[in-house]
């Protein structure tokens, strides 16, 4: 089953340890355990806490909204919207040991009051009908068949006009990504849609598109700056080496070249269910 495959290549034992260990080497044994300090190692995405930054930028919450992140991750940016604009998010995840590690992480930063995790699927989301102000997804799409039902169930989940803000790798002209990739071991779990389809896919699930951004200039020049980091061998220790341990730095590569050689578009969109 595909959906075993995709836990299978992001699970691993004691993830929250490494993420606290990784602090710890960075700032000292006594360093606090906040959202803040913790974002260059739980952040699982290209960019890291700008990327998630923007997204902020994008949802404009207010505090007490209810906002729902879907493909949550070791939960980084879960707590970090929750301590940084007074929201309350629940996280969905599909990798077991990535939401044992999120409410590991949610009590060492005392945000598990503020932040739930369900282990559960995004096309088949644990969740009520309309019972969020916002949501956001940060680079999971790409492991999505199913981008329809994604969709979907976002559209579902969502308040009338509610928003959603959404990062994305599309499929690039020159075509496939390179493998290992962070996202996904080999083809069998990478989904890559082009932009015109992703656009397709939102439309037809009902949303109404309010920004969609090419940002891959951007991603670009980050990577570039991370190669030659590679190169020169100092690189610091982020969320994607202490997640995927040794396989980390191939796979960062290949994300380069990916977007480098265009195969990979890297979007960034905002669309509004109807109010
Ligand atoms: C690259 S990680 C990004 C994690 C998180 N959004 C972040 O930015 O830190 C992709 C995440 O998508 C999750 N995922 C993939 N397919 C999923 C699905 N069908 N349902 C729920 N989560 C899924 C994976 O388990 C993984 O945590």
């Amino acid at each position: 089953m595909k959906t075993a495959a995709v836990a299978e290549h992001y699970g691993s034992a004691g993830i929250a340890e490494r993420v606290l260990a990784a602090l710890r080497e960075a700032k000292g044994p006594d360093a606090p355990v906040t959202p803040d300090a913790l974002a260059p190692f739980d952040h699982f995405h290209g960019r890291g806490v700008v990327a998630t930054q923007e997204i902020a930028a994008q949802l404009a919450l207010q505090p007490g909204e209810r906002v729902l992140d879907i493909g949550s991750g070791i939960g980084g940016p879960a707590r970090w919207f929750a301590a940084t604009y007074g929201v309350h998010v629940t996280g969905v995840d599909l990798t077991p040991e990535f939401c044992a590690a999120a409410e590991t992480l949610n009590a060492a930063t005392g945000l598990g009051d503020r932040v739930t995790i369900r282990n559960g699927s995004a096309l088949a989301l644990p969740v009520p009908d309309g019972a969020f102000d916002a949501a956001y997804s940060q680079n999971v799409i790409m492991n999505i068949a199913d981008k329809k039902q994604f969709y979907r169930e976002a559209f579902r989940a969502l308040r009338p006009g509610g928003r959603l803000a959404l990062s994305n790798l599309c499929a690039g002209p020159a075509g496939e990504p390179y493998f290992p990739a962070p996202w996904a071991t080999t083809r069998e779990t990478s989904f890559l849609a082009s932009p015109d389809e992703m656009r397709a896919d939102l439309i037809a699930a009902g949303f109404e598109i309010a920004e969609f951004r090419d940002i891959t200039e951007a991603m670009r020049e980050v990577q570039r700056r991370t190669r030659e980091r590679l190169d020169k061998g100092d690189m610091p220790k982020v969320a994607v080496d202490i997640i995927m341990g040794e396989r980390a730095r191939e796979m960062q590569r290949n994300s380069i070249r990916t977007i480098e050689d265009g195969r990979g578009i890297a979007i960034e969109a905002l669309v509004r269910k109807p109010g």
